[in-house]
């Protein structure tokens, strides 16, 4: 055996193998941690060492970039999920009186026969959250924010414990499935089903209730959040879905949440009386 080592260590193709796949070795671990990584248009390494980094899954760069800041006033509301939950009657009180000067565009009872969103059986804290937006301005409304301006943090409670309080619009569910979006959303834009957030059983902290909102104040809200005009949801999560919806979609996700039938509207009623 030791014989055999001995011919094999002094053949002349002994340093040549060697040779051979060490210089495969090297050349290999220069294309997969170098050259590869580099060549990758998507990644901006500072330093070789970076991309050498990077190849072996030691992500460095993102510490060294700079952070975007948003240069428009971004929601102060936090939100916990038992939030302003189990008002005082007298909390209740207080806010029917502050809400009469409310009446005259959100309905009596908080139902608007305009296009002004419904606020009876709204979540609390939705109606807390949006008050307080439209007064930092971080949600802009040329009409809101002249009207919360004097508001008191307790003010807003008060109204929000009162106008969760009212009896929700009666159900105005149209009869049909709903649209392919609000039932199941569109994974391929990363987009969740709407019920996901606001949802009759689950709801996220802050996601309004939908149902029998007036449409055209739900499609004018989808297109804000798309277009970047309404920017006071909590990191993006609105914009993000509505961003990715068509303006197909966008119709149809209000005019069911509106109790409106079909997803184009008169012709679609139409067809659905002839069955
Ligand atoms: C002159 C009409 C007017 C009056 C008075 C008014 N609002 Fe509004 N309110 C609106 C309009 C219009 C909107 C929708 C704003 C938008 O499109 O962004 C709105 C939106 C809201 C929202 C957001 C609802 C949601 O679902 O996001 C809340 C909450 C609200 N108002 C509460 C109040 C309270 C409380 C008062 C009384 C202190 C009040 N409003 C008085 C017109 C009015
Ligand atoms: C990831 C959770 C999430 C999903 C999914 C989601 N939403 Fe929202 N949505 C929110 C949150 C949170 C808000 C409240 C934003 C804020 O703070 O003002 C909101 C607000 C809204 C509003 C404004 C309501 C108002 O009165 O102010 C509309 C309209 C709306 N969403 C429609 C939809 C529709 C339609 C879908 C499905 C295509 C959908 N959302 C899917 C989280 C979500």
């Amino acid at each position: 055996m030791n014989r055999e080592w001995a011919a094999i260590l002094r053949s002349k193709w002994f340093p040549a193998s060697v040779g051979i796949t060490a210089a495969l070795a090297i050349a290999g671990l220069l294309v997969g941690f170098v050259v590869l990584p580099l060549a990758d248009r998507n990644e901006q390494f500072h330093s070789v060492w970076d991309a050498i980094c990077s190849a072996a899954g030691l992500i460095q760069n993102a510490a060294r970039e700079p952070v975007v800041q948003a240069n428009y006033p971004t929601t102060r509301v936090e939100l916990t999920p038992r939030m302003l939950r189990g008002a005082s009657a007298e909390s209740i009180g207080r806010g029917a009186t502050l809400a009469l000067r409310c009446t005259m565009c959100h309905g009596a009872r908080g139902l608007s026969e305009a296009n002004t969103p419904n606020l009876a059986g709204q979540y609390a804290v939705v109606i807390y959250k949006q008050l307080m937006d439209f007064k930092t301005g971080a949600r802009v409304s040329a009409v809101m924010a002249p009207l919360v301006g004097d508001l008191s943090d307790q003010d807003m409670r008060d109204l929000a414990a009162y106008y969760a309080y009212l009896p929700r619009v009666p159900a105005s569910r149209p009869a049909g499935e709903p649209p392919q979006i609000v039932a199941s959303g569109a994974p391929l834009r990363s987009i969740a089903p709407c019920g996901a957030c606001h949802g009759e059983l689950a709801s996220k902290p802050g996601a309004a209730w939908l149902e029998g909102q007036p449409f055209d104040y739900l499609r004018t809200q989808l297109q804000d959040f798309a277009s970047g005009a309404r920017r006071n949801d909590i990191g993006e999560q609105m914009r993000n879905v509505a961003r990715g919806m068509t303006v197909a979609e966008i119709d149809a996700a209000s005019r069911f949440y509106a109790g409106l039938r079909g997803p184009t509207g008169s012709q679609a009623d139409a067809s659905s009386k002839q069955h």
